[in-house]
């Protein structure tokens, strides 16, 4: 077999800012509406803040209003719950985003269950938990990693998904639930693993759609892959890479990598997304989408 193409998220992502930002002009021009997308990080976790950082970014480039709201590792849960009354009462403001994880004396259900379901683009709240859950997909909020696998998978596959089977490998409410969610509504025939999944590598060569969302790197070799399936790998790991040499501080240097053994499991896939520069991308793309249909929708 052939090595499997390289699905370019990156690229596709682009597309899709472009899209966002020339809807926005559009939007502002004859309205005089600006999307605003409010981003909260609490604690100094540096891989969050990256993240959230290019999420702030992203917003300013689309043309939106961006604000950043950095808080202590020690705020209290009722201070962040007044920052979200703040956020869902402020009419420049459609989207909020509270960076998880959060610190233990949060409790991270209570925070997301308090961001307005209007706003919520993540689409973590029950509401659209259940919109999505119930087949109502184009009045919820999706949540954005998920959305983005979504539209590599038809990017490859098209439409519809029948006869298909897709296995995820992860159970989280962020990526493995909605994407289950998603490619059931899209006639897949579906099955979530987990640590506890018996032989996941049979279980995985049975799949046409295999995405992976587990947070472990490279545990998903060709063994685990069928001829000809697509794979979507939505880990993001650092891991050493002593083969870069060390940093000016005498620290070893580190590498991205996704859950999927990127090298092996391209002799078999047919299509293949890499790490960096597949999922992560669209994550941003969508988060950027769904604040613009915030927008929209709060404009009637
Ligand atoms: N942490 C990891 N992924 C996400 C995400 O998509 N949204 C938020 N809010 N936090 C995350």
């Amino acid at each position: 077999m052939a090595e499997a193409r390289r699905i370019d998220g990156k690229a596709r992502a682009a597309r899709i800012i472009e899209e966002v930002t020339a809807a926005t002009s559009s939007l502002t021009a004859e309205t005089g509406l600006q999307p605003g997308l409010a981003v909260v990080i609490v604690g100094e976790d540096p891989a969050s803040q990256v993240y959230v950082g290019s999420k702030a970014k992203r917003a300013v480039e689309c043309g939106f209003k961006s604000v950043k709201h950095v808080l202590d590792a020690d705020t209290s849960e009722a201070a962040l719950l007044d920052l979200i009354a703040e956020l869902n009462a402020d009419p420049d403001i459609h989207g909020i985003l509270v960076q998880l994880p959060l610190p233990p004396q949060i409790d991270e259900g209570k925070v997301i269950q308090a961001i307005d379901a209007d706003k919520d683009v993540d689409g973590f709240h029950l509401v659209n938990v259940g919109r999505l859950s119930t087949g109502a997909i184009d009045e919820a909020f999706v949540p954005c990693t998920p959305a983005g696998s979504m539209i590599l998978i038809r990017d490859v596959l098209g439409d519809d998904l029948s006869g298909l089977n897709a296995v995820i490998v992860g159970r989280s409410n962020i990526v493995g639930k909605p994407m289950a969610q998603l490619l059931l509504a899209a006639n897949a025939t579906v099955t979530i693993a987990h640590s506890r999944t018996k032989d996941l590598p049979a279980l995985c060569r049975n799949a046409d759609i295999l995405v992976a969302a587990v947070g472990r790197p490279e545990m998903i070799g060709a063994d685990y892959v069928k001829e000809g399936a697509v794979v979507i790998d939505v880990g993001i790991n650092r891991i050493d890479a002593p083969e870069k040499g060390n940093n000016p501080d005498g620290s070893v240097k580190t590498r991205l990598v996704g859950d999927v053994a990127f090298e092996a499991a391209s002799q078999k896939a047919a299509a293949i997304t890499p790490v960096p520069g597949g999922v992560g991308p669209m994550t941003i793309a969508m988060l950027m989408a769904n604040t613009l249909v915030a927008a929209c929708r709060a404009a009637g």
